[in-house]
């Protein structure tokens, strides 16, 4: 078994990466500033758009922000060498993606093996992979009729949502929901409690895995964070 990304000493570094309204990454940030990660420091935060809030979230919360879109570069490649660039340069421990819309370069996934996160809107392997995202993924779990769904962390790797799951949350689905009454329900009761305990379990040596599974250690004790 393994032991996930324990530096050698200090805390945690990590890097979140984000496109839009950044309402995860302020749940990591007031977890920080409640003192509810005190293994982990947020070193920098990503985006692949200039106009995403969450780079005036980070601002706010001293963080450094910075920007990296593809409108920039002239093709692919270009964009993903300034995108990793821009990664190694926090030397980061531990790289959230919370809400983040970029298919990641594939060597950067086998370069921070077990080491990149990611929030799902969903009961993995329910109404993820290719193409769900955002108010979709609710949309097709109101349009299946499920009674319950809910969010997952995992670990990434070359595919979509299909790396090592860390932790799942459910979460009632109501009869008059629309799929932005639902989104907000699994943000609120999932996601913003699933991400920032992940990350402090991670940072606090209690995450292993073995043969694509996660187990994680003594999480009762942890019912604080
Ligand atoms: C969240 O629903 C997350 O699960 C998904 O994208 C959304 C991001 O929201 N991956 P926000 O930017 O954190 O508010």
């Amino acid at each position: 078994m393994l032991t996930q990304q324990m530096p050698e000493c200090g805390k945690l570094r990590v890097l979140v990466c984000v496109s839009g309204g950044g309402t995860n990454l302020q749940a990591i940030i007031d977890a920080k500033a409640a003192g509810r990660l005190k293994n982990a420091d947020l070193v920098r935060v990503i985006a692949n758009k200039p106009e995403a809030y969450a780079l005036e979230r980070a601002k706010k919360a001293g963080i450094e922000g910075v920007c990296v879109s593809p409108k920039d570069f002239p093709d692919r490649e270009a964009f993903h060498r300034a995108f990793l660039a821009a990664v190694e340069e926090a030397a980061p421990d531990l790289i959230v993606l919370a809400g983040f819309l970029v298919v990641l370069p594939e060597e950067m996934i086998s370069r921070y093996r077990n080491r990149i996160i990611n929030i799902h809107p969903s009961l993995i392997p329910s109404f993820c992979g290719t193409g769900f995202y955002g108010l979709k993924v609710h949309e097709a779990a109101l349009e299946r009729g499920v009674k319950i769904t809910g969010a997952t962390v995992h670990f990434v790797d070359e595919g979509t949502d299909t790396g090592p799951i860390i932790m799942q949350k459910a979460v009632a689905v109501k009869e008059d929901d629309t799929p932005e009454v639902l989104q907000r329900r699994v943000m609120e009761e999932a996601e913003w409690i699933l991400l920032p305990r992940a990350i402090e379990l991670i940072a606090a040596g209690r995450v292993k895995t073995a043969a694509g599974q996660v187990c994680i250690e003594q999480e009762k004790e942890l019912d604080e964070i």
